[in-house]
This record gives structure tokens, C-alpha cells and sequence, in this order.
């Protein structure tokens, strides 16, 4: 006699492409509201998402004011590839492949610079800022004539601009990134467009073991989380207490892109007072409207960038933040976050400083949010690595809000639900997200 149970614990490594899409379909539900655990760590979802998602969409590579002048560039990843974005000798951006077209080696190592050309590290083939081959060392003695170096550039990377965030894309033949962002740039607008705006400094980067899904699933439909996961900081009187973070809207624009919008802001005002005339010249009189009684906007544009535009006390003045940030996948189960401050460029040196150390002390490598979020990403990702999950089909359970009913007169585009306590968005994100890794 055997006391071995005869359960089987599905393979998925050893599904057919095929059969391990028939089997997310018949496992990830939606609009159920049930989500199985599995998909937040599994290498073969992994891969999928690699190849279907990152390999796909348009993809956030920096803002324009990263790269002012001639010469600027930093270098990005995008689906595991590094890129080079340059602000070329000929006035525009590229985005390069930073990968030697001699035999492959990556071409510059550093974060950022100002460069007018990039001499490879192997054998020293030089590229110019706009990607032209323009040097062989040896040339004539190695290839005599048969090298043409015209033939030899950089790979250009498609990109494209929108409020000075500058996207690319791998696949030459995805939908314009206009179409791809659709009705998310009227939220955008509030972030990016309501003024100038310039990123501080360098992107802080950290690392955590957790799935990018669960930052962009945060991002997209989870306020509820506040009142618990941040509850010591209300505690601690930094933020109001009871069920504030409640009062707003919860938005999905389409293409797994949406936003939390918290409002109106008891506080008051956090933007600099001095900037009106701008705000009101730069937005439509709705969008205006909206950054009047904003107390914060968070946004997901899938796949994986968070925009946060929060406010706070500080100092005894009313100040906000805008930071924007990317949940970089590394693995099935991690990911490094890199995150941007943006700042008024024509507000005061005053106001900008403290913007700046309010988006340190709330959402920085160190902040008080960002601490308790990263723990739920991680344990969630790592408890759902057990194959015992697989085996007896552990769900998550995202059915909250569907009981509820659109709101069919707010101002800005979008499927609108009234107050952000909401898992619409999670499944509207999810749904894109299957689509998408299962698309043939
Ligand atoms: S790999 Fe770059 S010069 Fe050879
Ligand atoms: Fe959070």
C-alpha cells in the first residue's frame, strides 16, 4: 500500500506554447475577479511577458529634460535590452541599441553623459551620438574596401515623444504610441503638461523580490491598501486618518492604462500659487479644474510606469510631489524600481527643494510609503512561488467594487467609478495583461 497521493501539480514547463496559453485562459478570470497565484512568479509566464509585453509595447526611456543639450544621453533597458538615448550632434533624440554592430559587445556602460561619440570597448569601433559607424581602427589593412561603414550603424530604436516623456518601442510594427496612451494623456497632461517640468537629479534605483505585475496592479486600482498597509503614518499624523484615501475616482482609460484620482483636497491647494497663469494656459479649463481639487493622482500606464502626484505639510506649506517610476522586471519574481522627481522647472529654488524632499521622505528608496509597499510585493511574490499553488489552483480574489455602477457625467475620458475603493481597474489591467501574453 502507498500512502502517495496521486495529485498532480500542472507542469507548466513541460506545456506546449498551445496548451500553456489554453490553460491561462482557463485559469486567469477577470472579470471573476479571480486571479491565480501562480502568474505572479512563474518563469514560463515570464517568458511570456517578455516576449508578448516588453518585446511589444511602448515603453518609458526618459524625459526630454534628462538630455538638454547636445551630446546628453542615458542608457535604459527595455525587455532586457540596453539602450542608448541620445540628444544627437543633429538637434534629436535617438534611441540606440547599445550594442556593437561589430560582434555584439555593449557599447557604453555608463548611466548617463555627454558624448559626442561612443568608442567600443572590444576593438574599438567608434559610433557617433546619432548612431553613425564613423571609425575602424585599422580599417584599410583589416577590411581593405569591403567594409561600407554606412551600412554598419547603431540600430535606431522606434521612438516618440508625449509631454517630454520619450517612449520606444522593439516592435517596428506596434501602433503609434498616440494610439497605444490614448485617452491616459488627458490624466497625463495633469502630470506632465500643466507646466514645464524637469526631472532632479539621477533616478534613484532600488531592487525587491517582487513580481513588476504587483507594482503596476498597486498602482492602477489599489487605494484600499492605505488605510492598512500605511496606516503607522497616519498614526503618526502625516497623513489624515479614517477612510480618506477613499474620496475620489477610480478611472480606466483603456489598454491597461488608469488612475486613482484623490479628491477634493481638504488641504487645499499644493501647487505653487505662483504658476496659476501657467497651469490655466497649458490645461483645458476641466483639466484645470480637476488640479484645483486634486489631493493626489496615481497612474498606471501599462505596462509597468507609475506616475504620483501627492501632497503633504512641510514646513507649514502646502507642497506636492510628481514623481514617475518604473517597475522594471529583472526575473519572474523581481524587479528593480527606478524613480524620477519632476519638479515646476519655472517655480521657485524654495518650492522645488521641498517638493524634492517630500518625494524623498513619502515614495524614495527610503520613504515611509515605499517601505510598506515593497514588503506586500515581495511576500506576495515569493509565497506564490509554491508549487502547492499550482496544485490546488490558489486564487486571489479581486471581486470588490463590482457591484458598483459607472458615473456617467465626470469630466475626463475613461470607464469612472466613483470613490477609489475598487478592484475594476485590476481587472480591466489583468484582462489587457491575458490578451496580450496570449494573443497568438
Ligand atoms: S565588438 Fe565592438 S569593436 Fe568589436
Ligand atoms: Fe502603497
Amino acid at each position: 500500500m502507498t500512502t502517495t497521493s496521486t495529485k498532480q501539480v500542472p507542469r507548466l514547463d513541460e506545456m506546449t506554447r498551445s496548451e500553456l496559453i489554453q490553460y491561462l485562459k482557463d485559469t486567469v478570470k477577470p472579470e471573476e475577479g479571480l486571479i491565480p497565484s501562480y502568474i505572479f512568479s512563474h518563469p514560463k509566464v515570464y517568458e511570456l511577458e517578455m516576449e508578448k509585453i516588453f518585446l511589444r509595447d511602448w515603453l518609458f526611456v526618459a524625459h526630454k529634460s534628462e538630455i538638454p543639450n547636445k551630446g546628453d544621453f542615458v542608457t535604459r533597458e527595455m525587455g532586457g535590452q540596453s539602450v542608448i538615448v541620445t540628444h544627437g550632434a543633429d538637434g534629436e533624440i535617438h534611441v540606440l541599441l547599445n550594442v556593437c554592430t561589430h560582434r555584439g559587445m555593449k557599447l557604453c556602460r555608463m548611466d548617463n553623459g555627454n558624448q559626442k561619440n561612443f568608442t567600443c570597448p572590444y576593438h574599438g569601433f567608434n559610433f557617433k551620438n546619432t548612431g553613425d559607424l564613423i571609425g575602424i581602427p585599422f580599417q584599410k589593412v583589416v577590411y581593405g574596401d569591403t567594409m561600407d561603414k554606412s551600412k554598419m550603424g547603431l540600430k535606431e530604436i522606434r521612438h516618440a515623444v508625449y509631454a517630454d516623456l520619450i517612449f520606444a518601442t522593439l516592435d517596428a510594427d506596434a501602433v503609434s504610441l498616440d494610439e497605444f496612451l490614448g485617452d491616459i494623456k488627458w490624466y497625463l497632461d495633469l502630470a506632465f503638461n500643466r507646466a514645464e517640468m524637469e526631472v532632479v537629479g539621477l533616478p534613484q534605483k532600488w531592487n525587491v523580490d517582487g513580481t513588476w505585475k504587483l507594482g503596476s496592479d498597486n498602482t492602477i486600482s489599489d487605494s484600499y491598501h492605505t488605510l492598512v498597509s500605511h496606516g503607522s503614518i497616519a498614526k503618526l499624523g502625516l497623513v489624515p486618518t479614517g477612510d480618506y484615501s477613499k474620496y475620489g475616482y477610480q478611472i480606466y482609460t483603456g489598454n491597461g492604462h488608469g488612475l486613482n484620482l484623490g479628491m477634493p483636497n481638504p488641504d487645499g491647494f499644493a501647487f505653487p500659487e505662483s504658476l496659476i497663469d501657467e497651469y490655466k494656459e497649458r490645461l483645458s479649463k476641466d483639466q484645470y479644474d480637476i488640479l484645483k481639487q486634486m489631493k493626489n493622482m496615481i497612474v498606471c500606464v501599462s505596462p509597468n510606469i507609475m506616475i504620483l502626484i501627492s501632497s503633504m505639510d512641510l514646513k507649514g506649506q502646502k507642497i506636492s510631489q510628481t514623481s514617475l517610476r518604473i517597475w522594471k522586471p529583472t526575473g519572474p519574481d523581481s524587479m528593480e524600481i527606478s524613480s524620477w522627481v519632476l519638479v515646476e522647472k519655472n517655480a521657485t529654488e524654495e518650492w522645488k527643494r521641498l517638493s524634492e524632499q517630500a518625494f524623498t521622505l513619502t515614495f524614495g528608496a527610503s520613504g515611509i510609503f515605499e517601505q510598506d509597499d515593497t514588503e506586500n510585493f515581495t511576500d506576495i511574490t515569493q509565497n506564490s512561488k509554491s508549487p502547492y499553488h499550482l496544485q490546488e489552483n490558489i486564487v486571489f480574489n479581486y471581486t470588490m467594487g463590482m457591484h458598483q455602477d459607472q458615473v456617467e457625467d465626470f469630466v475626463g475620458p475613461g470607464i469612472v467609478y466613483k470613490d477609489k475603493f475598487n478592484e475594476a481597474n485590476s481587472r480591466a489591467f489583468f484582462r489587457n495583461w491575458l490578451d496580450q501574453i496570449t494573443a497568438e
